[in-house]
């Protein structure tokens, strides 16, 4: 995600900022700036790549100044470039801002500001803030009074530091997105995180949603939306700069794991109507209408993700399936002009997964990107990409990206079903609708699982058995992956009535079976564990709330809120994500670098 850093005060505020900048790299980014206001003005220094780009060329572009701002972009609007790296200025280069999160009302702010005679030098929604900015100061008002002028207009999620022209002080706004202030004797820092200035200080302040603070050498001061003065808490943080990366998590993948109700958040962000529970992407209407199928192509979780599509699209009659995509050249798939195939990728990097695209794309079929990764390879080379604003992942195996996944391929499986058929089905729409509770629902799981507790009463056993059916059965193959890539045991995962064709003789007391519930067809899975059971072994359902028959039966339950059949899966894969952690934690492996395997597969 983007990173923020600014700086007011003695020294080299410059090298701090590039300092903090380098502490949050863990972030992920792809593009860096840095601005400082000196006697003459505002410099700034911007480049797309990494950090060690900006420092080559700031020595010699950036006098040294008091007070600086800076920021790791992770694009969403707009591909990685110089221009649209931030901070952004307006028309005179008399304001410069860094943004975190996302102005949704940008389109229409830039069409009339554009009106009025602002000229735009990037694509990124942030730079109408600077541009809005400078009409406040040029009626008169003081910096916080255009501030505050400005925030009014905005829609949608911001941290914002702005550094201006004249001005002794950063201006610093929250709504949604974090912004903390590091409080040190000679300097203040900004930052989106506090690794960013833990090294010079511990003393925190967290800026709440609302707040406005003005940022000097000497101190602070926050006041709310209408200019009132608020008091906010000086914190003395003991974390290591290490412990500060991972926000207190022991690892990045449980931090990550944490981070999905937010990125659902994201993912869903802007992309429904509420009112008519029509998906709202942003494809022009009726832009799949001559689609006659639709290939969805994708590696390891991705492919789960995939396969979970592809049901949701084969449920609303789509003609639709997930082929591996190391399999897929050779499956001989049918390709022409009304195939659509979907590439689902978090990295848009897998050489596997462009590979199968490229071979879609010489044969004349369309091709769309599904992807976390915007300016990525598979998003540049697709007639179209569709990003689902999971933010970086860190931790080498999947978690939030699958559930970013499956919730932009459910909005995807509902344009592509309603401009196919004309319409939304009923069931489509309650499953658009459902979307909007998923967050907290996310949330909810994660507050009340029980997954600690049955992981140490199932940490060692000789191998783990993974069951479902229907849209319960890709979940099932993810929880299987999840649990042997990072615990190293043995797990494999099947569709449920499969067993009784061969797996069921694998299955003894020894062996504890997860059987994921989706609210459809739970009754044949019901068999299916009946008969695992009489083999012995112990069985956890993962299931909705009141789902009485299934809570009866099981020797374990790993409940999950109740909500539209097509969701339930991705509250059930936060359950087994969290098995495979704690199992994993318990017999101490390497869980955000597992052996043997790398975050991006760039080789076939
Ligand atoms: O970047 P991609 O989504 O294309 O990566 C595909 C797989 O390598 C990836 O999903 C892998 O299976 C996961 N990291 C496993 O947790």
């Amino acid at each position: 995600m983007c990173g923020i850093v600014g700086c007011a005060g003695s020294g080299d505020t410059v090298s701090n900022v590039l300092t903090g900048l380098e502490n949050l790299e863990y972030r992920g980014y792809d593009s860096a700036g840095v601005a400082l206001r000196n006697g003459s003005g505002i410099e700034i220094c911007k480049r797309a790549g990494e950090i060690s780009a900006l420092q080559g060329t700031i020595s010699q572009r950036l006098s040294s100044g008091s007070i600086a701002i800076g920021h790791t972009r992770w694009s969403t609007h707009g591909p990685p470039t110089d221009a649209n790296a931030h901070p952004h200025t307006d028309c005179t280069g008399e304001v410069a801002v860094v943004h975190n999160g996302i102005i949704e009302n940008h389109a229409d702010l830039r069409t009339a500001l554009e009106a009025r005679g602002h000229e735009f030098t990037s694509d990124t929604d942030t730079e109408v803030v600077p541009h809005l900015l400078e009409e406040h100061l040029a009626a008169g008002r003081d910096l916080a009074g255009a501030l505050r002028e400005t925030l009014s207009v905005l829609d949608g999620s911001y941290a914002l530091v702005v550094l201006a022209d004249g001005e002794d002080a950063l201006y610093a706004a929250r709504r949604g997105s974090p912004l903390l202030l590091g409080v040190d004797d000679d300097r203040t820092f900004l930052a989106s995180d506090a690794p960013a200035f833990l090294e010079y200080t511990d003393s925190v302040v967290v800026l709440e949603d609302g707040d406005v603070a003005t940022v000097t050498a000497d101190g602070y001061a926050v006041t709310d939306a209408d200019g009132a003065p608020v008091e906010r808490a000086v914190r003395s943080l003991d974390w290591t700069p290490e412990d500060a990366r991972k926000e207190g998590y022991d690892h990045y993948m449980l931090k990550e794991i944490h981070e999905q109700p937010d990125a659902v958040r994201r993912a869903i962000r802007g992309r429904i109507d509420e009112s008519t529970g029509e998906p709202t992407l942003a494809f022009p209407d009726g832009a799949f209408a001559d689609v006659d199928r639709v290939q969805l192509v994708g590696c390891g979780t991705s492919y789960h993700a995939a396969l979970y599509g592809a049901g949701l699209l084969a449920r609303e009659g789509v003609d639709a399936r997930a082929i591996l995509a190391s399999e897929y050249a050779e499956t001989t798939p049918t390709l022409d002009d009304r195939t659509l195939v979907v590439g689902v990728t978090q990295s848009g990097e897998t050489a596997d997964t462009l590979g199968a695209l490229r071979h879609a794309s010489q044969r004349g079929a369309r091709t769309l990107a599904l992807t976390n990764v915007l300016g990525s390879t598979a998003a540049r080379e697709c007639d179209d990409a569709l990003f689902i604003r999971a933010g970086p992942e860190i931790g080498v195996a999947a978690s939030k990206t699958f559930s970013s996944q499956v919730v932009t391929l459910l909005l995807l499986a509902a344009t592509v079903a309603r401009d196919l058929t004309g319409d939304l089905s009923a069931d489509s729409r309650a499953a658009v609708r459902a979307l909007t509770a998923l967050p907290d629902q996310l949330q909810a799981v994660i507050d009340d699982t029980d997954a600690g507790v049955i992981a140490e009463r199932y940490a060692r056993q000789e191998a783990y058995f993974f069951i479902g059916r229907g849209l319960a059965h890709p979940v099932a193959l993810e929880g299987a992956l999840k649990f042997k890539e990072i615990s190293y045991e043995h797990a494999e995962g099947f569709p449920a009535g499969e067993l009784k064709h061969g797996p069921l003789a694998l299955v003894t007391a020894e062996t504890p079976v997860f059987a994921v519930f989706s609210g459809r067809s739970d009754e044949k899975t019901l068999n299916n564990v009946q008969e695992v059971q009489a083999r012995g072994a112990p069985v956890v359902a993962v299931t909705c709330e009141g789902n009485d028959a299934v809570l009866q039966q099981a020797d374990e339950v790993l409940t999950v809120p109740d909500t539209h059949p097509d969701l339930v899966g991705v509250l059930s894969t936060v359950q087994l994500q969290l098995i495979s952690y704690h199992v994993s934690d318990l017999l101490d492996r390497a869980i955000d670098k597992p052996r043997n395997l790398a975050k991006s597969v760039t080789v076939e």
